[in-house]
């Protein structure tokens, strides 16, 4: 099985030194593309600025903006059978990112954002076989609604609930919905088991689109 990861979060510079970003440590994402090539298939991982060291086995494409992340993803994409998509992608970019670093100044100062590209939404419309599309949503207000809402939008065959307690920790507690079927409750567990439940998954919708 081809698979392309994503993890980490993205940063949108408004100066040369400055930018707008989360928390995202990327754990989970480096623990997904671990775990699919301990199970012997062919990974591409594409990862945000995190603090860890590259899986083994893995092919991994460092990027920092929400935009790179994007051309790297769909340059990958033609080649996958499944889309793990863990990474927290920045929505917002400054419109008007400065060259050099802004001096300070004793006003207030305004900066204005613009969308980014939602990258996972774009592989769903570039959707034509048999790939799979997994997502991953974070929630904290009507969290399954939401995240059900998002499986529609971006044309997923799954998606994972993820809530803020998650972001940075070892462990997990995810809640997961396949579309056409109902939300499953997993046990809290460390991200590298949770990253090992995935990957079957994945493999289970991976060989049930290609037995169609
Ligand atoms: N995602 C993406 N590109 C973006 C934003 C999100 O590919 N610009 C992906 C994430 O990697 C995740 C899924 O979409 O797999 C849901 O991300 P989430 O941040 O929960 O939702 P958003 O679509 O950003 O919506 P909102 O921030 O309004 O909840």
């Amino acid at each position: 099985m081809r698979t392309l990861v994503t993890a980490g979060p993205t940063r949108e510079h408004f100066d040369s030194v400055r930018f707008i970003s989360n928390p995202s440590s990327g754990k989970m994402g480096f623990a997904v593309a671990a775990a699919a090539a301990d199970r012997g298939h062919t990974v591409t991982l594409v990862a945000g600025p995190v603090e860890l060291p590259d899986p083994s086995g893995v092919r991994t494409i460092h990027v920092v903006s929400s935009a790179e992340m994007a051309r790297a993803c769909k340059a990958c994409f033609k080649s996958c059978d499944v889309v793990i998509m863990t990474a927290a992608v920045c929505d917002y970019r400054p419109a008007k990112p400065a060259r050099h670093k802004l001096a300070k100044s004793h006003e207030a100062r305004a900066i204005t954002l613009v969308p980014t590209e939602d990258i996972l939404a774009s592989l769903g419309r570039m959707k034509t076989r048999s790939e799979i599309l997994i997502g991953f949503a974070m929630e904290d207000r009507q969290p399954r609604r939401k995240a059900r809402a998002k499986l529609e939008r971006k044309n997923l065959d799954a998606i994972f609930l993820n809530g803020p307690a998650n972001i940075g920790s070892d462990q997990a507690e995810v809640q997961l919905l396949v579309r056409g079927g109902r939300w499953q409750p997993w046990p809290r567990a460390s991200k590298r088991r949770v990253a090992d439940r995935i990957v079957r998954l994945a493999e289970r919708l991976h060989a049930r689109a290609v037995d169609k």
